[in-house]
């Protein structure tokens, strides 16, 4: 059988680690090539010596999605490289501080929205216009979260960034559908990677197993279990989803 992405050239943000680094990898072993594109170059760079290791192709470009510039570079690269683009899991992401909306202060509530909402709509904008000028059909899967299903207390900026991005997957997905353009949208439930150590104290409290019991199936995934379902969005597999939002959280949000 075909692998999934054969001769794909996809775009991974926040691919130096955790679900970004086991998407590379398995894209990679369906046959994408993988441009690595990430704000930290080591990380980035251990990701592309994975990829090539398990015998697959990969390409870093350095790029901090809140930046114009740099987006705009990583498409022109991208193209200098392989010149086309043919799919994008805008997965980069941070967390941002917990605290409530009154002690929020202006600068802590804009930097989880610059690099979460505003860098998807950057990557949205400058993917869509390149395979708009290729005249070429593409796959773009942007990572929201089952925070932007829900309230939570003291995660005001996170959550509204989640939420948002629901809604500009959702208008993005009307606009270029009609050019042959999917844009589906990813909600994880809590993951085990980097992220989830810093959430939970590094294991040192009981934040994980609360983690664990917050979910009916009794754990949290896997960064490769997310990074199935984001294959799943981007290949041809999933033909007639478009504007989707795809919840992968075993049960977290039925609970
Ligand atoms: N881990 C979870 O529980 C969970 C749940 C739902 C959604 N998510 C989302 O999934 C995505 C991946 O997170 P993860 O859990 O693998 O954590 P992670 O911290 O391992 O990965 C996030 C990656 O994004 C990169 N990044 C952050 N800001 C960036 C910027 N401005 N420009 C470029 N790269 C940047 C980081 O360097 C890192 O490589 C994030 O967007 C996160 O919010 C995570």
């Amino acid at each position: 059988m075909k692998p999934d992405l054969m001769d794909k050239v996809i775009i991974i943000t926040g691919a130096g680690s955790g679900i970004g680094r086991a998407s590379s990898l398995l894209f990679a072993k369906e046959g994408a090539k993988i441009i690595v594109a990430n704000r930290r170059e080591e990380k980035g760079n251990e990701t592309v010596e994975l990829v090539k290791d398990a015998g697959g192709e990969a390409f870093f470009i350095q790029c901090d999605v809140s930046n114009e510039e740099n987006v705009k570079n990583l498409i022109d690269k991208t193209i200098k490289k392989y010149g086309r683009l043919d799919g994008a899991f805008n997965n980069a992401g941070i967390v941002g501080i917990r605290k409530s909306i009154i002690e929020l202060n202006s600068k802590e509530f804009d930097e989880v929205i610059r690099t979460n909402l505003f860098g998807t709509f950057l990557l949205v904008k400058y993917q869509v216009q390149q395979m708009l000028k290729q005249k070429s059909k593409g796959s773009i899967v942007n990572i929201t979260s089952v925070a932007g299903l829900l309230g939570r207390p003291g995660r005001s900026p996170y959550n509204s960034s989640r939420s948002g991005i629901i809604a500009l997957t959702r208008t993005a997905a009307i606009e270029y559908i009609k050019n042959g353009i999917r844009i589906n949208c990813l909600a994880p439930g809590v993951v085990k990677t980097d992220l989830f150590q810093t959430s939970t104290d590094g294991g040192k409290t009981n934040k994980i197993k609360e983690y664990e019991d917050a979910h009916p199936i009794g754990r949290v995934a896997e960064p490769e279990e997310v990074a199935e379902s984001a294959l799943w969005l981007l290949s041809d597999k999933s033909s007639f989803v478009v504007g989707h939002t795809l919840v992968v959280d075993g049960g977290y949000t039925i609970l």
